[in-house]
């Protein structure tokens, strides 16, 4: 069986910077077409010049062979000036601002540390149909870490739903059933991500045979019956929901340690883990929409014209790939996967 579908794009990625791009960044340009950057650096991408040269080194570590946009995401601080909205719409190249909450996953210590700082920034990207992308969780460290995401919707969200109605929001990589029904109750103005690993597993997977810690992700993997809900949401054929991996590269030993990285490395394998969860839910037909089309469209930006292959035939996803002078371990790693994706199209 072959499932042929436009071409698809991630909207939530981690490329990270330096030497690892040359290993990383090809995974992702083999199958996708374009990809939201997020701007988690150390320092974070806070402007658009910083963007600019960002994007050129991701730029020059895309294989011959292949043809990637990446579309740049700037991090949002307590600071960020109304201007540097001006100045990012005018630039073309970027598409969002990366909202985190300080301190809530990796990298975020630059992040907000209350919304309302952020409000002269907020106001001018409503005003310039500039997209806020979320990191929905709180960061009180007394609120249950399964909790931390719904607590969000109703002490930030709702609030900032209320004040900028028109500010165009993507709830990125959402993990509840209280995520999925803001989303799907709100307006046109607000939209989700959703990554492979919250659509294949539940939270027992960290915890199977041992700790697991490449299961480990930030938001964290909630019960079975957030899982369905996402499911749910994701084969809907809702144009609200759309892909975004939250592909999260760390080399296997930050992984593999006392306090390890929240990331899941699943760019190698991304398009074919959607397709089996899909298939799994009899949605094949929705596949294209999700991966393909709602995105682009959230984002004001065409549809890719040109198409991939996916075909259904077991193989073995490799146990490790490079990453500089070491290694990381995929998602799914050394298992059997059942598509695989065969051919791009001629651009
Ligand atoms: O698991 C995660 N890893 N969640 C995030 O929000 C950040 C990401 C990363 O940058 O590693
Ligand atoms: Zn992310």
């Amino acid at each position: 069986m072959t499932l042929t579908i436009t071409r698809p794009d991630d909207w939530h990625l981690h490329l990270r910077d330096g030497s690892v791009l040359a290993d990383l960044v090809p995974h992702t340009s083999r199958q996708f077409a374009r990809a939201i950057v997020m701007p988690n650096l150390t320092p974070p991408v806070i402007n658009t010049e910083m963007a600019r040269s960002y994007r050129q080194r991701i730029l020059a570590a895309v294989p011959a062979v292949d043809s990637f946009e990446p579309l740049m995401s700037l991090y949002l601080t307590n600071n960020t000036p109304a201007d540097e909205i001006i100045r990012a719409k005018e630039s073309g190249i970027v598409h969002g601002f990366k909202y985190y909450p300080a301190g809530a996953t990796t990298n975020s210590d630059a992040g907000v540390t209350d919304i309302k700082n952020a409000y002269p920034a907020l106001e001018a990207m409503q005003k310039n149909n500039m997209i806020l992308q979320v990191h929905g969780e709180v960061v009180d460290p007394t609120v249950d870490i399964f909790d931390r995401e719904a607590r969000f919707i109703e002490q930030v969200l709702e609030p900032l739903k209320n004040d900028l109605p028109e500010l165009k929001i993507v709830f990125e990589h959402i993990t509840t059933k209280h995520a999925a029904q803001f989303v799907s109750d709100a307006d046109q103005y607000v939209a989700a991500t959703i990554t492979p690993q919250h659509l294949l597993y539940n939270r027992n997977e960290i915890f199977k045979g041992g700790i697991r810690p490449h299961y480990y992700c930030l938001p964290v993997l909630k019960r079975e019956e957030h899982r369905l809900e996402l499911v749910k949401a994701a084969c809907s054929g809702n144009p609200k929901f759309f892909l975004g991996t939250d592909s999260a590269p760390h080399a296997q030993n930050k992984k593999e340690s006392s306090c390890g990285c929240a990331g899941i490395f699943s760019a190698p394998l991304a398009i074919e883990l959607y397709a089996r969860s899909f298939d799994e839910n009899d949605a094949r037909d929705k596949l294209e929409s999700f991966a393909s089309f709602y995105g682009a469209d959230f984002y004001g930006l065409p549809r890719n014209t040109d198409t991939i292959t996916l075909e259904k035939k077991e193989w073995t996803v490799p146990a490790s790939f490079p990453l500089a002078s070491e290694k990381i371990i995929p998602m799914h790693a050394s298992e059997k996967e059942k598509w695989k994706m065969k051919m791009t199209s001629p651009t």
